[in-house]
């Protein structure tokens, strides 16, 4: 299939979906206010991931660690989702079956209302004892103790969040891939797919036969396996293509989505 930049002919597919899967990444977040890891000003470009995000800059100066994530927590604590949240939100309740993976630790999807959601990377509003593995959730900005210690056992608390050199939860991640795998319809948005294993979920559907669709600021590695790329800003493009979804299903009050093909869909085929 030739790749298409349409929503038009995009919205006969998600008609026919019964399984969708979103992958986000930083990009959805960016409208909302907060940077991106890789773009122009990005957080990578500042900081060194290697002094902040390792076990081992935990281990060498976990005062160091903290601050910043006690910098990124405030940064973030006022931050509201944007549309294209709020967008994916809405999905759930439209789709027969609809998952949200993501890579973001701002806890925005879940602030939107998202409640199937995959949060590969952790979540920085959560602490883990580094001693126990007990985790807390804990909104406290700016934090009083830097580091912070267990309130049950006094020991070290870490962001609970996945960090360079780390292993993903398994569970979580054979999740996602089965996810990944079985989904008819899968969108990759805003993220530069390029941090594994995260990066390989739309791949990975792509060649179970999903339908692949690009939503970010420009061309990642996924747009030359994407059978729809849109480029632009997520927050202006998903409430674009649910407005048509809507629109699509109120022309035709017998299409339900991911039912048999609506009468819009066949049309479109001809
Ligand atoms: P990146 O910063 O690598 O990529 C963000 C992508 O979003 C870029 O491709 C941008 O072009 C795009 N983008 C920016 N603004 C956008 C907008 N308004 N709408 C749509 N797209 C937009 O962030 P991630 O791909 O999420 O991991 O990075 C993956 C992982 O690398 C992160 O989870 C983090 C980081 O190191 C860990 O910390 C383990």
């Amino acid at each position: 299939m030739k790749s298409s930049s349409s929503i038009e002919d995009l919205i006969p597919h998600l008609l026919q979906a019964k399984k969708v899967v979103v992958l986000t990444g930083a990009g959805v977040s960016a409208e909302s206010g907060i940077p991106t890891f890789r773009g122009r000003d990005g957080l990578w470009k500042k900081y060194r991931a290697e002094e902040l995000a390792t076990p081992y800059a935990f281990i060498s100066n976990p005062r160091l660690v903290w601050e910043w994530y006690d910098w990124r927590r405030q940064l973030i604590a006022d931050k509201q989702p944007n549309p294209a949240h709020l967008t994916l939100a809405k999905w759930e309740n439209i789709f027969p079956s609809f998952w949200l993976i993501t890579q973001n630790i701002d806890g925005l999807h879940q602030q939107a209302g998202s409640r199937r959601l995959l949060e590969l990377h952790g979540n920085i509003w959560k602490m883990r004892c580094v001693d126990e593995g007990t985790v807390f959730e804990n909104r406290t900005t700016p934090l009083p103790e830097i580091p912070p210690h267990c309130p049950d056992c006094g020991g070290l608390l870490r962001p609970h969040v996945v960090w360079f050199g780390e292993s993903l939860d398994s569970s979580l991640l054979s999740e996602a891939f089965r996810l990944s795998h079985e989904c008819e319809v899968m969108f990759s948005i805003g993220t530069s797919a390029i941090v594994q294993p995260a990066a390989s979920l739309p791949v990975a559907a792509a060649e179970n036969g999903a339908l692949l669709i690009e939503i970010n600021a420009e061309p990642t590695p996924l747009a030359s396996v994407a059978q729809f790329n849109f480029y632009g800003r997520a927050g202006e493009i998903l409430p674009q293509i649910h407005q048509a979804l809507l629109q699509a299903l109120e022309k035709n009050s017998s299409a339900s989505l991911g039912k048999n093909r609506t009468t819009k869909a066949r049309k479109t085929e001809k």
